[in-house]
């Protein structure tokens, strides 16, 4: 079992799934959220999106209900993105949501949400910055090619910078339950990290900042093996191109998601799925579609992810996860089912019950000998399970066992 932290962090070994939204001015260009770097957008162009940004359908507890109805519980919002333009009344810098015809401070008006509806909120901020004049673009790891007019590389200052926003963000926005720091700087810069901490006790910091921080961050990729030894949230976005807005996006399949949610949870790691929302607050339907799909088998199998620890080793068959609370041995096969039965050796009794948790069937549940195994003795055999239903969705089955028969 992955250590607790055994203080206020704790959240974050219980509520396990979130919901990350990329959002700036960029999603008025509608064609990624580095499109001024990927797309070589001189700044006196880029600047201009913030003239058009006016999201007058922006509803923060309509995205809240979209993310509990897919059993999400905490939120991580882009407060400031690479192109450096804050969502939220900063005093640091004009490049910022107040300066747009919508004028509202958009953070506030989540974080509020998020605190009537119980859900925790999480901050992404962006070391690299491609609007500040005093931040590092040479060219480097997401710094522009092409330094800005006004720019005057100090990086001092731009820590200053940094500082303060840091100060705002974790003082004016009510509890902060996770900092997302984006791009490590490469720079020992510790008392960051310790400002916040100062002021969100109960904080969780990831690991892309200042610090190894408190969590591992894989993105966009499932590690292998059975279990984390870390603290682990992994993210993804629902479409394969962009984290932000995208007008002709690559969506996913709900499938493809849920097998790599599967083996995260099954593993030990909580996982953070992104939306990006329309230049007018609204995300995309196909969003929408996805998310509901997923939660849909999120909360059917939540049982084995939420209070439920890896157990790697009972099982001689890698392929299948294992996750257990107690006497209750939960089953995981990401990548569905590959037959209508299943062998458990060495596992050698019956359970009481054996449910599949996609279905909330009874599954059939017996200890033979069978053909397979031959001269390898008698095991826990499933059968009569209904495989072309679970083809490629993630199933997960639950056993309960008697006392004493789990190692
Ligand atoms: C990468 C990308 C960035 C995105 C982030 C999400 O670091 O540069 O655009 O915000 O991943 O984890």
């Amino acid at each position: 079992m992955i250590p607790r932290f055994g203080d206020g962090r704790d959240w974050f070994f219980e509520k396990r799934f979130g919901m990350f939204v990329h959002w700036g001015i960029y999603a008025v260009a509608g064609w990624h959220e580095q499109l001024q770097w990927r797309a070589a957008m001189p700044q006196a162009e880029y600047v201009k999106l913030a003239e058009q940004f006016n999201p007058t359908n922006f509803d923060p507890d309509e995205w809240l209900r979209l993310a509990k109805s897919a059993g999400m519980e905490y939120l991580v919002f882009t407060t400031k993105h690479h192109d450096g333009f804050c969502m939220w009344d900063t005093a640091a810098t004009d490049f910022n949501i107040m300066h747009t015809p919508y004028g509202r401070d958009i953070l506030a008006e989540l974080a509020e949400a998020c605190q009537r509806q119980g859900i925790l909120l999480g901050l992404y901020y962006s070391c690299p910055d491609w609007h500040h004049p005093n931040a590092i673009n040479l060219g480097g790891d997401h710094q522009l090619e092409k330094p800005n007019p006004d720019a005057q590389p100090d990086l001092m200052k731009y820590i200053d910078f940094v500082r303060t926003q840091i100060r705002e963000l974790a003082t004016n926005y009510g509890r902060v339950a996770a900092f997302f720091w984006d791009i490590p700087p490469r720079l020992n810069v510790p008392d960051l990290n310790e400002t916040l901490r100062a002021l969100q006790p109960g904080i969780v910091i990831n690991d892309r900042g200042f610090s190894p921080g408190d969590y591992c961050t894989p993105e966009r990729n499932v590690p292998a093996g059975q279990a984390f030894t870390r603290p682990t949230e992994a993210c993804q976005s629902v479409g394969a191109q962009s984290w932000g807005f995208r007008r002709d996006e690559d969506y996913f399949t709900p499938d493809f998601l849920i097998r790599s949610m599967d083996k995260i949870f099954a593993m030990g790691g909580n996982y953070l799925l992104n939306v990006g929302p329309r230049p007018d607050g609204t995300i995309p339907p196909e969003a929408t579609a996805i998310l509901t799909e997923v939660g849909a088998w999120y909360k059917r199998v939540q049982e084995s992810i939420v209070g439920a620890d890896p157990a790697p080793g009972i099982l001689a068959n890698t392929e299948i996860l294992t996750t257990r609370r107690g006497n209750t041995l939960y089953l995981h096969l990401p990548n569905g089912l590959t037959a209508t039965g299943l062998c458990l050796p060495p596992l050698q009794a019956k359970p009481q019950r054996a449910i599949l948790l996609n279905t909330g069937e009874p599954v059939r549940a017996s200890v033979e000998q069978p053909p397979s195994m031959f001269r390898r003795g008698p095991c826990l055999r499933l059968s009569g399970l209904p495989a072309d239903g679970l083809r490629s969705q993630a199933a997960v089955i639950r056993l309960n066992f008697d006392n004493g028969v789990l190692p």
